[in-house]
């Protein structure tokens, strides 16, 4: 049986290097998935992610926070840019500012986010390298709404992995970011077509 699907939008936002992002869009062309990327966002000019952008096709849209100088400033910017674009999803993919509460409220269970632990444990920055200085035995990844805290919002899924005895940070990280690469664009996915947006 053949089901059309409806032509859905996001926007991803990124602050730094932007393998995420890049996974989400090669994927969806893969999986041929009616979704427009309206753009790649970033708060910061200097992004790897906006190299990625350009040689993937996707155009991308920066306010640089440093230039901007000013939260309010920046945040009603971007809250312009965001409502103007009005997407299905806004996705954050190492996305470093904080979104402010109005953005939130207008886009309710609309903007997802990715974080490197299993939340609520090692929220904020520098996650994997918390949980592994910390000697926890588990670790892994959160897909999470996000909510007026940092890193709060209700979980949406986790994948769990071991810490193997004696592996380094650097192999653990790397292991994390496969784990993402994979699982994001499958979640995303789901959530824009399966209607699983009730978790
Ligand atoms: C990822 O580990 C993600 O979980 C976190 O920031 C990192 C971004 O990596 N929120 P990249 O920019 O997608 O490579």
């Amino acid at each position: 049986m053949f089901i059309m699907l409806s032509m859905k939008s996001i926007i991803i936002a990124a602050s730094g290097n932007g393998s995420n992002f890049e996974a989400i869009v090669k994927k969806f062309e893969e999986w041929e998935l009616p979704v427009s990327i309206e753009f790649l966002f970033s708060d910061n000019r200097d992004a790897f992610a906006l190299k990625r952008a350009k040689k993937l096709g996707i155009k991308s849209i920066v306010i640089d926070y440093r230039e901007t100088g000013d939260s309010r400033v920046f945040n009603n910017k971007l809250a312009n840019l965001l409502c103007d674009a009005s997407p299905s999803l806004i996705v954050l993919a190492g996305y470093m500012r904080i979104i402010p509460d109005f953005i939130v409220d207008k886009f309710d269970k609309r903007i997802i986010n990715i974080h490197p632990s299993l939340l609520p444990a090692f929220p904020g920055t520098h996650a994997i390298e918390k949980a592994y200085k910390k000697g926890v035995k588990f670790t892994g990844i959160t897909i999470h709404y996000v909510d007026k805290g940092v890193d709060t919002g209700p979980i949406i899924q986790q994948k769990c992995i071991k810490i193997k005895s004696g592996e380094s940070l650097k192999d653990l990280e790397r292991r994390i970011h496969r784990i993402e690469h994979l699982t994001y664009p499958a979640v995303l996915r789901d959530i824009l077509f399966k209607g699983k947006n009730k978790y």
